[in-house]
């Protein structure tokens, strides 16, 4: 049997902000083909650590390792192309533009042509075009939003418009996607949907990690939790694990969140 492959390691990762420290030494392994939730309460560090994995922050101290190699530190567009996507906690959508032009944005990373050229409809974009729309259409029908790719973005419900972000993050072709709370605001329907829609990716051989409050969905869905507080990792394993683990209780208590199951 193969043993399981570490496609993104973080070492001894910190972060501070002025007197707060966001990320306090973390360790991070990620498997290649799983799903590794981060929890943890308000403030523990989650976003920051995304920020970190997507060269928007740059830690004070640490080493992250990607496919085996040491990932210098480096603007996000420039680490998108080597297959690290993601969405955002506060959705970034154009809602002015259609759905699948908001898709083809995330495909400008592997072309030659300036997007806005192929958005205008230039001549010697049009084979580039027909791929990327290709590419777009496939990223679209992962999230079942084919048939809305022409509609205005702002004209999608809130729980669709997340989705569109995702697929944006799936048209760059990535090898890990980072979901910063994908859950967040969406109905229950809509939650059931975005599971599958992750078990999906994940039999298909994408890495996803995957920040979440909603603790029903995390002990469903992920194959390893990390948790955060005040910047530190405070347990790591499988969700059974965690949630019995007294200092995640305790976190979560703490902050007079819920962790239920
Ligand atoms: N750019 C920044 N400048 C100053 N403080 C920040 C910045 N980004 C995050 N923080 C602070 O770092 C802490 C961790 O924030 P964050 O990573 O967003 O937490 P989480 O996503 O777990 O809720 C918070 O106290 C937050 O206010
Ligand atoms: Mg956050």
């Amino acid at each position: 049997m193969n043993p399981e492959k570490v496609i993104l390691q973080l070492r001894d990762i910190s972060k501070r902000f002025g007197g707060l420290q966001a990320l306090d030494n973390v360790d991070l392994s990620v498997i290649h083909g799983k799903i590794h939730g981060i929890i943890g309460p308000n403030g523990a560090g989650k976003t920051t650590l995304f920020n970190v994995i997507t060269g928007l922050v740059k830690p004070d101290r640490g080493e992250i390792r990607f496919e085996g190699k040491t990932l210098p530190y480096s603007a996000p567009h420039r680490l998108v192309p080597l297959g690290i996507c993601r969405t955002f906690q506060n959705i970034r959508v154009f809602k002015e533009m259609t759905v699948e032009d908001n898709v083809l944005i995330g495909q400008h990373v592997h072309t030659p042509t300036p997007v806005l050229s192929i958005l205008a409809g230039r001549k010697h974009a049009r084979e580039w075009e027909r791929k990327a729309r290709e590419v777009a259409a496939h990223a679209l029908q992962m999230m079942g939003l084919e048939s809305k790719s022409h509609e205005l973005a702002k004209n999608l419900p809130y729980g669709q418009q997340k989705l569109v972000e995702f697929a944006r993050a799936l048209a760059a072709q990535p090898k890990v996607v980072l979901l910063d709370e994908p859950a967040a605001g969406l109905n229950p329907a809509e939650k059931s949907n975005l599971l599958k829609i992750m078990a999906t990716l994940r039999e298909k051989g994408y890495t996803i990690i995957f920040i979440e409050h909603d603790m029903k969905l995390v002990m469903n869905i992920c194959d390893t939790i990390s948790v955060l507080d005040h910047g530190k990792k405070i347990a790591e394993g499988e969700p059974k694990n965690v949630r019995n683990h007294p200092d995640v209780i305790k976190a979560y208590l703490g902050k007079g969140g819920a962790l239920r199951a």
